[in-house]
């Protein structure tokens, strides 16, 4: 059986109080980290090789350090707990069933980077995670470890829940900043990086919500046990959230670099209703499409990458052999319209179109030329925007045509979808 980390406590009776937590060993993390330098907590975390689990696998040691370490302006730590790629729900079962983790993990991070404020942006759907997070806050709060002088240490903490309005660009860390700051959520051009200007101003760390909760975990158990969880420069292990067409979907939590094939064949128990897999999104909906042949891949940052997909948030979406991918892409294609924040004309303009394109293909009114056109306003847009939404659009669609373009033809060629009308199977 695979170690857990941060699901071991998932099944555990009132795992979110702080009663239990404790008796669980939390929190001597944070009183060992408060024990040591700063600059070591983060010597530590870049040597276990924890890497960032919100989609861009970015070594989370190496962002604290560049935060400088002098500063006039207050340095924050935002949790991105927005969790708006289609296909990912592991955050929330982390908030939902061990917030503290979550605060003591941040408590830790705003301590190796000299912060005393961390704000928790929250998708605003996420009643639940919301409330559990507030209970949590109060509970630690009042156990003084949460505060002023954080156990007797000297190092003040302050955290606060910011809940959001449902809007996937705000998953975006330069969009997330705006939004906590009270704006419209549009991202900012990089550079100044975040970690140089970001949160009002100041100097500003932003991490996924899984990968804050691993900290406390590396300190107490040390770099080298974590690292040596998953292969080099991959490490420890991660929750693998599985959708779509399997017998058993739900949150794996599995080392880094588990087959994409083990994933759905052992865990998840194979295909639904025995039928053929036919295609699978590895990472949520803006990693490229593998196809069947492909899922002896590990599913790793740089595994994914060498075959062209991405890791992501690792957000697995099955599809079998009765899914049409013109449709599947063009569902998708019409989530990333509505989602577009409009600051760029190449993602605003863009983006719609390419909706619009897929969706005539899909309802059998596709011309000749389509595919090409298609393909040219995916060059368009990758590169060119502000932030990479325009790019999580373009990227899938290329993925969907590379792959299986004969589908598209014959939707074209044949007006018709060659698998048949949908049938909803609720
Ligand atoms: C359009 C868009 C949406 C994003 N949504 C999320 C999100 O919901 N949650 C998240 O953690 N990261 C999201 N990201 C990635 C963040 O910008 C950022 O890389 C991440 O929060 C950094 O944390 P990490 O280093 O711990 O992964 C999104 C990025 C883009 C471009």
């Amino acid at each position: 059986m695979a170690e857990k980390v941060l699901s071991a406590r998932f099944e555990t009776a009132d795992s979110m109080s702080l009663a239990t937590y404790q008796a669980d060993g939390g929190y001597t993390a944070l009183k060992k980290a408060l024990e040591m330098k700063p600059e070591e907590v983060i010597e530590v975390v870049k040597a276990s090789g924890l890497r960032g689990r919100g989609g861009a696998g970015f070594p989370a040691g190496l962002k604290w350090s560049f935060v400088p370490k002098e500063s006039d302006k207050p340095k924050y730590l935002c949790v991105n707990a927005d969790e708006g790629e289609p296909g990912t729900f592991k955050d929330r079962y982390i908030m939902e069933l061990d917030p503290h983790a979550i605060i003591e993990g941040s408590a830790i991070t705003c301590y190796a980077f000299g912060s005393n404020v961390a704000y928790i942006y929250v998708r605003g759907e996420f009643k639940l995670p919301i409330k559990r997070l507030e209970q949590a806050l109060a509970e630690a709060r009042q156990a003084g470890l949460v505060g002023k002088n954080v156990l007797e240490s000297g190092f003040d903490f302050e955290m606060w829940v910011h809940p959001g309005a449902g809007a996937y660009i705000c998953g975006e860390e330069t969009a997330l900043i705006e939004s906590n700051e009270g704006h419209r959520g549009m991202p900012r051009l990089k550079p100044p990086f975040p970690a140089v200007v970001g949160l009002f101003g100041g100097p500003t760390v932003v991490n996924n919500v899984e990968t804050l909760a691993f900290v406390p975990h590396i300190i107490n158990k040390g770099a080298e046990w974590f690292a040596g969880l998953g292969p080099e420069k991959n490490g420890g292990t991660k929750l693998y959230g599985v959708s779509g067409h399997v017998k058993k979907p739900g949150i794996y939590e599995l080392p880094m670099g588990t087959p994409l094939r083990e994933i759905i064949y052992d865990h998840c128990g194979g295909i639904r209703n025995d039928r053929e897999l036919k295609a699978v999104i590895p990472g949520g909906s803006s990693t490229p499409v593998l196809t069947a042949d492909e899922i002896d891949v590990n599913m790793d940052f740089d595994s994914l990458a060498k075959i062209g997909s991405m890791l992501g948030s690792g957000a697995i979406i099955v599809m079998d052999q009765t899914t049409c991918m013109v449709r599947a892409i063009t569902r998708l294609g019409k989530f990333y319209a509505h989602e577009s924040c409009g600051q760029c004309t190449p993602c605003r303009e863009g983006v719609p179109w390419i909706h619009k394109i897929l969706e005539r293909i899909e309802n059998g009114q596709g011309r000749v030329g389509d595919i090409d056109l298609l393909l040219s306003i995916c060059d368009n847009i990758q590169g060119n925007t502000i932030c990479p939404l325009g790019d999580a659009c373009a990227m899938p669609v290329r993925g969907f045509i590379d792959k299986f373009s004969p589908e598209f033809e014959e939707h074209i060629e044949k007006g018709k979808c060659p698998i048949g009308p949908f049938v909803k199977p609720w």
